[in-house]
């Protein structure tokens, strides 16, 4: 299928540009200002169901999955509901135990990666419960879910998903909210958290006028042998979904490690041939990740930092604006989604079309 380019040079540079009015459109028509509520009218699971979920597990491959991280600590936070999310291809294989008070969530951009689409039917098979976060409607894997919530993120062509995995992220918000504000979220919090997420167009058009900048930053980091991408707790799935997208489109070598687990071992690849990119939300463990960069830094190690204020112990730092605590994880993975752009720009790469990769995975 092809899309009209509408004036940009690749399609990862059009759908990354589109992220301000997909994200309005994944919010549109679903928040009851009256009560601090979301409605989702496709989940299919009433209040007194999900009441009773004592558990969340959410499955899905890839970028899906590391968007699915985010969700996981979004429902643990808003909900308080433990949960936690895994490859798919992992969880099919594994004989895994289906327990019926848990939700099981399956999340895809196609909706018809075999591996998640593997694990929905064995889920099924065992009678449990699962809900779809799908791209594309009608796809098998919305029609064999028992409901959830479509991510509107529009059609998405790259390979290299951008704006579908934003837009999934903000619909984990969404459904974290709907799940928190049925249990123990107050009005209070559940406003806080509505009136940041309609923050986040603007905000994601405020980081996306700073390309310019984002590009010299590309230019210099484009020499690396191999990137670090480090981040703890909120920040841990950004520099996951991070340092794939750099891996994808550029082919450069990147890891992404929680902050706290350099010390364990991966500091010895520290060099100034490695740089680290460090993801600093700003919460209570920002002091935490500041000595992290420290470690780095007594080792030789370049540092980029995506955080909300200049960071002193970083060689750069990509700022970008402030929001609720808890959306930080889908706001700092905008310019990181530009870098990964840009760097793949610099070094001449087949941005839309990476070597050995296809959009959706539909084999085994
Ligand atoms: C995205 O950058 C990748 N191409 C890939 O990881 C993708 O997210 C994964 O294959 C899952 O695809 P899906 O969302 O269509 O299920």
């Amino acid at each position: 299928q092809s899309y009209d380019m509408g004036g940009h040079d690749t399609y990862m540079h059009k759908e990354i540009s589109e992220q301000p009015d997909a994200v309005d459109r994944v919010l549109r028509g679903r928040i009851d200002d009256r009560f601090a509520t979301v409605r989702l009218d496709g989940l299919n699971l009433d209040a007194r169901e999900a009441r009773g979920v004592r558990r969340v597990k959410i499955l899905g491959c890839g970028s899906a999955y590391h968007a699915g991280l985010i969700g996981a600590q979004l429902i643990e936070e808003l909900a308080r509901v433990p949960a936690d999310a895994e490859p798919a291809s992992e969880f099919r294989y594994r004989n895994p135990v289906v327990d019926p008070d848990t939700l099981y969530i399956a999340v895809s951009q196609s909706g018809e990666t075999y591996d998640t689409l593997a694990a929905v039917q064995e889920l099924r098979r065992k009678g449990a419960r699962v809900l779809g976060v799908v791209n594309v409607v009608g796809s098998a894997i919305a029609r064999e879910t028992d409901g959830g919530v479509y991510v509107h993120a529009g059609p998405e062509v790259c390979v290299v998903s951008t704006k579908c995995f934003t837009n999934t992220a903000v619909a984990f918000a969404l459904l974290a909210l709907h799940l928190g504000r049925i249990r123990d979220l107050s009005v209070a919090d559940g406003r806080r958290i509505i009136a940041g997420l309609r923050r986040l167009p603007g905000q994601i058009a405020e980081i996306l006028e700073r390309e310019e900048e984002i590009a010299k930053l590309a230019a210099e980091y484009a020499d690396a042998r191999s990137m670090m991408f480090v981040g703890r707790v909120r920040g841990y799935p950004v520099a996951r979904e991070a340092s794939l997208k750099l891996k994808e489109v550029s082919y450069i070598h990147a890891e992404a490690y929680p902050a706290s687990e350099l010390k364990h071992g991966p500091l010895a690849l520290i060099e100034p041939a490695v740089p680290t990119v460090a993801v600093l939300p700003e919460d209570e463990l920002l002091e935490k990740n500041r000595a992290t960069l420290e470690e780095v830094r007594a080792r030789g190690g370049r540092i980029l930092a995506v955080a909300h204020s200049e960071q002193e112990k970083a060689d750069r730092t990509i700022v970008v604006p402030r929001n609720e605590v808890e959306l930080d994880p889908i706001l700092m993975g905008v310019p990181l989604q530009l870098l990964a752009y840009r760097t793949a720009l610099a070094l001449g790469r087949d941005i839309d079309k990476p070597r050995n990769l296809a959009k959706s995975v539909t084999v085994e």
